[in-house]
């Protein structure tokens, strides 16, 4: 006969308290047999191993709500995209506890060095700072909807409708950015494919052995390049909010990403990039660009009424931007013209 343990034995199995017990059972989680003339409650080996799994999900802070569900539906897909869910959520917290730590770091600078007067202004001026990066990173929304578009952008690649033909040279600009990023790096390194879409740009760094991540902020974008490629490491997040530790990669590659986010948002971008970068890594971004404002207003000054509207649709680079931004992390920024909208460029 199957062993039945009483609410006390099991308290003691898994040192939790009995009212911990009571109240998944409360919430519907678990559903003991309960004796038919004293009432008490009585569980089987099934129930053990359900209790352990909440056990388990509540160490990864998954709710109640979510581990029901996940009990609810037990397809693998079901429980990877609470998973997915919680790694952002998670990810979250930890972007906004880092920015209070570095605030905090500030500030005790601040009181050492200034006199008495003046500190209190320049403390109101970081936390002000660290509120506005905040800010940043949680507001950014993709109004473009590439979750929709991810069913259909390999085929809109290929037939690139716009008239601007930004995707004419696509190949061309994800080889070079390839070679670009692995020339004189062994294959031991680590890579990460930001806005790895369906995938195409990691799927080169896989086919050579390379060990890359790729990360999105469209679920169904991610859905799309596991189906392409079953053994792409994927993660759910954004440029603004890398969750990777510091110094974690050698090298982080872009395609046709960057251009999502205004000016702003990107000086926020390359710190991420930057933090998550090992010392000597390099970054390789591949995108819509134009060389200066010069550059851009004579351009513009080409394009017909639509054209424009689909450049300012987005946020094209511009390189001295880049150059600027990098610099101030002493790096350097080499670029390759790969057509009249597309560049490649190296940061060291
Ligand atoms: C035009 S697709 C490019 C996909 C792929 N890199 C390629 O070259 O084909 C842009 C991708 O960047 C992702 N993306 C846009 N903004 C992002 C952000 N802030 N953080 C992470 N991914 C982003 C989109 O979800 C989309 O998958």
């Amino acid at each position: 006969m199957n062993k039945k343990y009483t609410i006390k034995e099991v308290s003691e199995i898994f040192n939790i308290t009995k009212n911990k017990i009571r109240f998944y059972e409360k919430k519907g989680l678990i559903n003991p047999e309960r004796d038919k003339f004293n009432n008490y409650r009585y569980f089987n080996e099934k129930d053990l191993i359900k209790l352990q799994t909440i056990l388990m999900y509540r160490v990864l802070d998954l709710s109640i709500d979510d581990i029901k569900d996940i009990f609810n539906d037990n397809r693998k897909d079901n429980e990877l995209d609470h998973f997915y869910n919680q790694w952002e959520v998670i990810n979250s917290r930890m972007q906004k506890m880092k920015l209070i730590r570095d605030a905090l770091k500030e500030l005790m600078d601040i009181i050492y060095i200034s006199d008495n007067k003046e500190y209190k202004g320049k403390m109101v001026d970081i936390i002000k700072d660290m509120n506005e990066t905040y800010k940043l990173k949680e507001d950014w929304q993709d109004k473009w909807d590439f979750d929709t578009w991810s069913k259909t952008y390999d085929e809109t690649v290929k037939k690139d409708p716009g008239s601007l033909k930004i995707y004419k040279n696509y190949e061309k600009l994800l080889n070079t950015t390839f070679k670009t990023a692995i020339r004189d790096k062994t294959k031991d390194i680590k890579a990460l494919d930001i806005g790895v879409g369906t995938g195409n740009l990691s799927k080169l760094f896989l086919e050579k052995g390379y060990n890359i991540i790729g990360l999105d902020q469209s679920r169904e974008m991610l859905n799309v390049a596991k189906n392409k490629f079953p053994n792409l490491k994927l993660r759910p997040g954004d440029f603004l909010k890398i969750p990777f530790e510091n110094n974690s990669f050698d090298i982080i590659v872009s395609t046709y990403a960057f251009h999502h986010l205004n000016k702003k948002e990107k000086k926020v971008a390359i710190k991420e990039m930057i933090n998550v970068l090992n010392k000597n890594g390099r970054i390789v971004i591949g995108d819509l660009m134009f060389e200066d404002d010069k550059e851009k207003e004579k351009i513009m000054k080409s394009l017909t009424k639509e054209e424009i509207y689909e450049v300012e649709d987005e946020y094209y680079s511009n390189i001295k931007f880049l150059e600027r931004e990098f610099k101030s992390y002493g790096k350097k920024i080499d670029k390759v013209r790969i057509d009249k909208f597309n560049f490649i460029i190296e940061v060291n």
